[in-house]
């Protein structure tokens, strides 16, 4: 079992080993069952982390607050647009400063090919160890919590379990592609068969998914790709888990207007109940949130009761406290 994670990054979902992963998991369910039981878990006394927020966020600030709270510590919250940064402060000085200040920084940028160098930019001059609460590539800390609520619904024994993450339809805005992403490259070592369902448009990038192989081959599992018009009912097909949300058409075209138009073409790539009896009767339903009801998924099958979205989203606070204790004790 490796334990020490002290000062360690976690910016990419494959920055910690599989054995890392699993401590993680470990710590996170002793924190949630600690918390159920009402005692204190002051690991962090005194400590501070900084929550810089370049974009918008409900579960990601509100989880992370209250999680440091819990440990005992305390979150400043950030946004980008009440600092200096527009007005000359690089991340050299936010990674010298903040890193100085504070005993962990956690960042949220989404933007297209600058938020995960931003990240790492920071990493790079920052004592403190550095949270990446998602950029343009990876949601690490979703992914963390995607797995442990996966752990406590179908067991520890994921072999020969279907995934399926699937492209689902949304107007609201061209969403990351982040969410997708972490998951082929983190599920695989848990040893869950991928099914990646997307219209031919929305293809994730290249090297990550030569990477979500790579872990696929390594760990023995299936890694399939379904990527036509009528994918998502393909794929739903005896599934035991079901992981479909919207994301951007960011690979084939960075214009927004372009995207939406892309997008307005595949309505029918909802999730609905005619499509979840396709899955197997106990299949979940996940979905990091979040959702456009009733466009992306039908308020039936979301507050359903096949959905786990809930404890999907209350799991990202035991994740989340489990990796700043670690890293920042
Ligand atoms: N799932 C997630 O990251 O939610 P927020 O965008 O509300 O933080």
């Amino acid at each position: 079992m490796q334990t020490d994670l002290r000062r360690r990054d976690l910016i990419g979902d494959l920055d910690f080993s599989k054995e890392e992963v699993e401590t993680v998991l470990d710590v996170a369910f002793d924190l949630k069952r600690k918390r159920a039981l009402g005692e204190l878990h002051p690991y962090l006394r005194d400590k501070v982390l900084a929550m810089l927020f370049f974009f918008s966020s409900t579960r990601t600030r509100g989880s992370f607050e209250a999680g440091m709270a819990q440990l005992g510590g305390h979150a400043a919250f950030i946004e980008s647009k009440t600092t200096q940064i527009a007005h000359g402060d690089t991340p050299v000085e936010i990674g010298e400063i903040f890193g100085r200040y504070f005993d962990g920084i956690a960042i949220r940028h989404v933007d297209w090919k600058i938020g995960n160098q931003y990240i790492n930019d920071v990493a790079k001059y920052s004592r403190s160890p550095v949270l990446n609460m998602q950029c343009e590539i990876y949601h690490p800390f979703q992914c963390l919590a995607d797995l442990m609520t996966i752990i406590e619904k179908k067991g520890r024994d994921l072999r020969r379990k279907k995934m399926v993450v699937s492209w689902a339809y949304a107007a609201s805005y061209q969403k990351p592609i982040s969410v997708p992403q972490s998951l082929i490259l983190q599920m695989p070592r848990f040893g869950m068969d991928v099914v990646l369902a997307h219209p031919p448009e929305f293809k994730l990038m290249p090297q990550i998914m030569d990477a979500a192989q790579e872990q696929a081959r390594k760990f023995h599992t299936g890694f399939e790709v379904i990527s036509d018009a009528d994918g998502m009912e393909k794929a739903f097909k005896d599934a035991d888990i079901i992981y479909a949300k919207s994301w951007g058409a960011m690979l084939t075209t960075e214009d927004p207007n372009e995207g939406s138009k892309i997008i307005s073409q595949y309505k029918h790539w909802i999730t609905d109940a005619k499509k979840m009896k396709a899955a197997k009767e106990d299949a979940i339903y996940m979905h990091p949130l979040p959702a456009d009801r009733d466009v992306e998924v039908t308020s039936e099958v979301m507050d359903g009761p096949n959905s786990v979205v809930f404890d999907e989203a209350e799991n990202r606070l035991h994740a989340q406290k489990a990796v700043m204790a670690l890293t920042m004790a």
